[in-house]
């Protein structure tokens, strides 16, 4: 297959997001009514697809859902953003998760309860059945990490028989959440997201702090990215030289749910396409704070890619 129509896979979470947007956030115990609400197909690595197609590079999808109206929904909306859902598996117990998520523009900020814990998440076994040939990038957004280990050795074996060193598949990893077994994923990938959260866990204050303190656990030559909100992001590269970009602010900050997704998959784009890592961080930073002006995602097509084909 040729290299420039090789997809990027991301394997994680979809969900649907139940969003209300609020002019202030509600006091517990009250009943209030929102702005406006709405369904959204959710979930990290499901979120890094839209945007990878909204960009222009052509995504696929690897998790779980279990068949029902919600899955219905999510499908249509992977459909309508041309995501490729080959490799998704359906699940025979446990229901699709979903999430409530209240979206305050005033503040900025984006409240998620999410109930995700009775579905079977993809396992090695469900990956050892996809083609590998098909990618050029995969993407792993942190979940259950022991099988996600498994998955990334068969890819690793992978490459190492592959007889041209550019076929390559670049693996990347997302450590979002702040869960022990998760950081067992550190020194499996090419490129490793930190979130600020896990930095700050660690008892980092800062981006460049986190880098510094958390590069011993990083395979040789591997790149660390650390995004820090309004902050902007910083990365060290394999060569151990560090590169920051500013945030983008919007005008009005208006939705910053999935910032961070944004964020990872604009990085990823311009990296996948031979890209500096300081054009990547700069790309992300861009691309993730245009998308906090306006609701959803859908404006970055307008802003930054191919505008969304919508299949009527
Ligand atoms: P999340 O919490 O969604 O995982 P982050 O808060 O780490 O994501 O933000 C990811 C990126 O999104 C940041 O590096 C920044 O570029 C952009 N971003 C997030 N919040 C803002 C904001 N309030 N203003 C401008 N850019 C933002
Ligand atoms: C945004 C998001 C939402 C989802 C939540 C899950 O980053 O993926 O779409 O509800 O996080 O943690």
């Amino acid at each position: 297959m040729e290299e420039q129509k090789k997809k990027i896979l991301c394997v994680g979470l979809v969900c649907l997001d139940i969003i209300s947007v609020v002019d202030k956030y509600p006091e517990e115990d009250t009943d209030s009514r929102c702005l406006s609400q709405r369904w959204q197909r959710g979930g990290n690595a499901s979120n890094s697809c839209t945007v990878l197609s909204l960009l222009g590079a052509p995504s696929a999808f690897m998790g779980s859902l279990s068949a029902g109206p919600v899955a219905d929904f999510i499908m249509a909306d992977f459909s309508r953003c041309a995501v490729d859902v080959s490799a998704l598996v359906w699940q025979t117990e446990g229901q699709t998760p979903s999430a409530c998520c209240v979206v305050c523009p005033t503040s900025g900020s984006r409240t998620v309860v999410l109930y995700d814990t009775d579905l079977p998440d993809v396992t090695a076994e469900d990956f050892s059945k996809v083609d590998l040939h098909q990618f050029k990038w995969i993407h792993w957004e942190g979940r259950n990490a022991e099988e996600q280990v498994k998955m990334i050795q068969r890819v690793v074996a992978f490459n190492a028989a592959l007889p041209r060193q550019q076929q390559r598949i670049t693996v990347s990893v997302e450590i979002e959440k702040t869960r022990e077994p998760l950081y067992e994923l550190f020194p499996h990938g090419d490129v490793v997201f930190v979130s600020k959260d896990v930095a700050r866990h660690f008892g980092f204050l800062s981006a460049g702090a986190a880098l510094q303190g958390l590069r011993g656990r990083l395979k040789p030559g591997a790149v660390l990215v650390c995004a820090w909100a309004e902050k902007g992001a910083d990365a060290l590269g394999p060569d151990g030289s560090v590169v920051h970009s500013d945030a983008f602010p919007p005008e009005t900050l208006v939705d910053t749910l999935g910032a961070g997704d944004t964020f990872n998959s604009a990085v990823i784009y311009t990296l996948s396409n031979g890209g500096s890592l300081q054009d990547a961080l700069t790309f992300g930073c861009r691309v993730a704070g245009r998308k906090c002006g306006f609701q959803g995602y859908d404006g970055i097509g307008e802003n930054f890619g191919n505008s969304l084909k919508t299949k009527e």
